[in-house]
């Protein structure tokens, strides 16, 4: 067999070198020589076995999909698991990965399927001992202890696993990359070479990837680019709720989100998320309920605020659920259009049920969360909120209201503050007391006590 090389090529200007060198002389980067394998002399082949497909044929051919057994990884997975698809599961150490991937490989092992589980992590006693936790049948199950990837081939033909773990993608490493496992270099490969088995022999691969602190995946955005599917596990550690969050899939629509709940006995599928973000229902000042779009659907999310005096020298603002720029802009806005005085106020924000509220349908929410407890006065109680809010204190119209009211009816509200600009058909048929605002300061009447309509 011919001997493999290896090269060093720059990740900024893309100039190689036989060695490794701290600066490159390309581009005079620090660090940023990376290893890999050489092609040697690239060949055209004059046969083929694929074939090139009029688009149309493609376009009627539905994947052939089949499912998880959980019911949110399947959302998360635009509809369950696609064959040859690799998937990358990312989330901090402890959140659940392996619980989930786990119980997963149960599911699909009830369905008759076979699973590889390879561990690189945890020793197959520390699997034992969760696969108990858990109930797990195991009878299709394969835990593999082996962390040198160039065995995987061999492996593949013993078993004839349907489906491929491997946990985690930091603890594997291919021999001929000298640096260590979880090193640039070795993620690189590895996932090139788990890509290319994945593809070539039709089967779905999930890899498990640690986040680091600043809140990436390990080995900067390499892993996100080569893989099908991108998966944040999210929550944190003072609740049992667990958000499943896509943030890339090649085969389903990104930001879909699934939930889930950690229990003793493992990981459980939350039917009706709305329930989890909802805490108090009360009318509360500082409190209102915003419908968040995640992915496919809306969601019912509580929002905090509290607006106090600051003790000394610059305000603060502080939030957890929202950006801290978000939160200073709405600020600003009230400050402006809504003629509140937050320049010498500090003001908190929190999202119930650690829910992260990105879609800007919930400014509205937010902001009239901030100007109630300013006023200390509960706004329109029972009531749901939705619409964005401009610079110059417009309010926006958002989409999907209909299935937005839709979900506050379900879970009881019988009031909604919506946007003026929307199309009457969207509110057909709904048994719900809608009130249409067009500027912010129309919206601050609908706090108690300032003069609105509803008081
Ligand atoms: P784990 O799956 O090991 O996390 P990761 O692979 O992301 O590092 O989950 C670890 C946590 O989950 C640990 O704190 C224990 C808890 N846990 C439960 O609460 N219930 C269970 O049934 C299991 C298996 C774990
Ligand atoms: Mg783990």
């Amino acid at each position: 067999m011919a001997k493999i090389r290896t090269l060093y090529f720059c990740s900024e200007c893309g100039y190689h070198s036989p060695k490794w060198i701290g600066r490159c002389p390309g581009c005079d980067s620090w660090n940023t020589l990376v290893e890999e394998i050489s092609e040697g002399h690239r060949k055209f082949s004059p046969e083929s076995e694929k074939k090139a497909r009029i688009l149309t044929e493609l376009i009627t051919e539905d994947l052939p999909r089949f499912s998880s057994g959980n019911s949110e990884l399947d959302r998360v997975l635009g509809g369950g698991i696609v064959p040859g698809s690799l998937i990358l599961l990312g989330g901090d150490p402890g959140i659940g990965k392996s619980t989930l991937l786990l119980q997963t490989a149960d599911s699909l092992g009830r369905q008759g399927r076979r699973v590889l589980y390879l561990s690189g992590e945890e020793s197959p006693r520390q699997v034992k001992l969760r696969a108990e936790r858990l109930g797990a049948q195991g009878t299709n199950i394969y835990i593999l202890n082996e962390a040198d990837l160039s065995f995987l081939p061999n492996f593949l033909e013993e078993v004839r696993p349907d489906v491929v773990m491997v946990d985690s993608i930091q603890t594997v490493h291919v021999p001929e990359i000298g640096s260590i496992p979880g090193s640039v270099a070795q993620l690189r490969e590895c996932a090139g070479r788990l890509l290319e088995l994945a593809k070539t022999s039709d089967r779905p691969f999930f890899l498990i990837g640690h986040v680091t602190k600043d809140g990436s995946l390990a080995g900067p955005k390499i892993l996100e680019h080569m893989v099908d599917t991108v998966i944040y596990f999210e929550g944190d550690n003072n609740n049992y709720y667990r958000v499943l969050r896509t943030v890339k899939n090649r085969f389903g629509p990104a930001n879909e989100i699934g939930i889930l709940e950690m229990s003793g006995t493992g990981l459980i599928e939350v039917d009706n998320p709305s329930r989890i973000f909802l805490e108090h229902r009360g009318s509360l000042p500082g409190l209102t309920v915003v419908a968040s779009f995640e992915g496919t659907r809306p969601i019912l999310v509580e929002v905090e605020a509290l607006v106090v005096t600051a003790s000394i020298g610059y305000p603060r603002r502080m939030a957890s659920g929202i950006e801290g720029n978000r939160l200073a802009l709405l600020a600003a806005v009230l400050e402006k259009r809504g003629g509140l005085a937050l320049g010498n106020k500090d003001i908190y924000i929190k999202v119930a049920g650690g829910a992260n509220l990105k879609d800007p349908a919930t400014d509205l929410g937010v902001a009239l969360a901030i100007a109630s407890s300013y006023y200390e006065h509960p706004v329109l109680p029972g009531g749901v909120i939705v619409g964005e809010l401009g610079l110059s204190g417009e309010i926006r119209s958002v989409p999907f209201i209909n299935q937005r009211l839709k979900e506050a009816l379900k879970m009881g509200f019988s009031r909604a503050l919506i946007p003026k600009e929307i199309r009457k058909e969207d509110l057909n048929d709904m048994d719900l007391s809608v009130f249409a605002v067009e500027t912010l300061g129309e919206a601050l009447r609908y706090i108690d006590g300032n003069g609105g309509m509803e008081t």
